[in-house]
């Protein structure tokens, strides 16, 4: 098995299933031209978090670490013409690019942006006490990781769904030998999931055009 193949069939499904609308391939022409790396979520990951949401009934989504904004835009295709998304970006120039793609993709109704660390966001948001959300996508730098999911925590409510990307890294995070501060996130991210009294997480490894990667589901008791 190849990345090449992998990222064949990825293409081959998505197609399948008629997965990206010439709206949401705009997004990804128009983060290609603005020079933003080429770590969307793919759009077969996107669908699974649309149908995430549909699944839940989720009205109010947070998203840690915006890029483009093509993940939002599956977020909100999930939560529907009368819920909300809410994604939290570093790079204001990013956050930019996201904030008109989500404009011509028709969705600033649906989608807040909301530019600075996403440390600094998440904690004001706490002190004043924000609604909980039913599912938080957490698909920031993995050094912050345990960070983020404390937070998260603290914006959730029995039930709330938190999914996190890049948990696998192509097995790097398993193997002691490889050292850095965001496989060292990852790693304390699992740490603190493993005898967590609140939160139940599993995690899945998937292949695909992003590689040999994976994400955690983890559900707030
Ligand atoms: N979820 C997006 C992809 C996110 S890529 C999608 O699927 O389309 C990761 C993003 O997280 C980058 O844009 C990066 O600038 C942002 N990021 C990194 N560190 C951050 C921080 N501390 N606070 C907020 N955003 C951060
Ligand atoms: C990287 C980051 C991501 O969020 C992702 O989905 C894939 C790769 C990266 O930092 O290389
Ligand atoms: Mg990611």
């Amino acid at each position: 098995m190849s990345r090449e193949l992998w990222s064949k069939l990825d293409d081959f499904y998505a197609e399948k299933l008629h997965l990206n609308d010439p709206a949401m391939e705009r997004v990804l022409e128009r983060n290609r031209e603005a020079g933003l790396r080429n770590i969307s979520v793919s759009p077969n990951q996107g669908k699974l978090l649309m149908l995430l949401c549909l699944a839940k009934g989720a009205k109010r989504v947070l998203e840690i670490g915006t890029l483009g904004g093509y993940g939002a835009l599956w977020l909100a295709k999930g939560v529907g013409e009368d819920g909300n998304v809410i994604t939290l970006e570093v790079n204001p120039e990013t956050a930019e690019v996201a904030q008109r793609n989500i404009e011509e993709a028709g969705a600033s109704g649906q989608i807040e942006v909301r530019v600075g660390d996403a440390r600094e966001t998440l904690q004001a948001m706490i002190d004043a006490r924000e609604e909980p959300f039913d599912l938080v996508f957490i698909d920031a730098d993995r050094a912050n990781l345990p960070h983020y999911v404390e937070a998260a925590m603290q914006l959730s409510t029995p039930g709330t769904v938190i999914f996190i990307d890049n948990t696998v890294r192509y097995g790097w995070v398993a193997d002691p030998s490889e050292t850095g501060a965001e496989l060292d996130g990852v790693r304390a991210f699992l740490d603190l999931a493993a005898d967590h009294p609140r939160l139940d997480c599993t995690v899945m490894q998937t292949v695909g055009e992003k590689g040999h990667d994976g994400f955690a589901l983890c559900v707030v008791r």
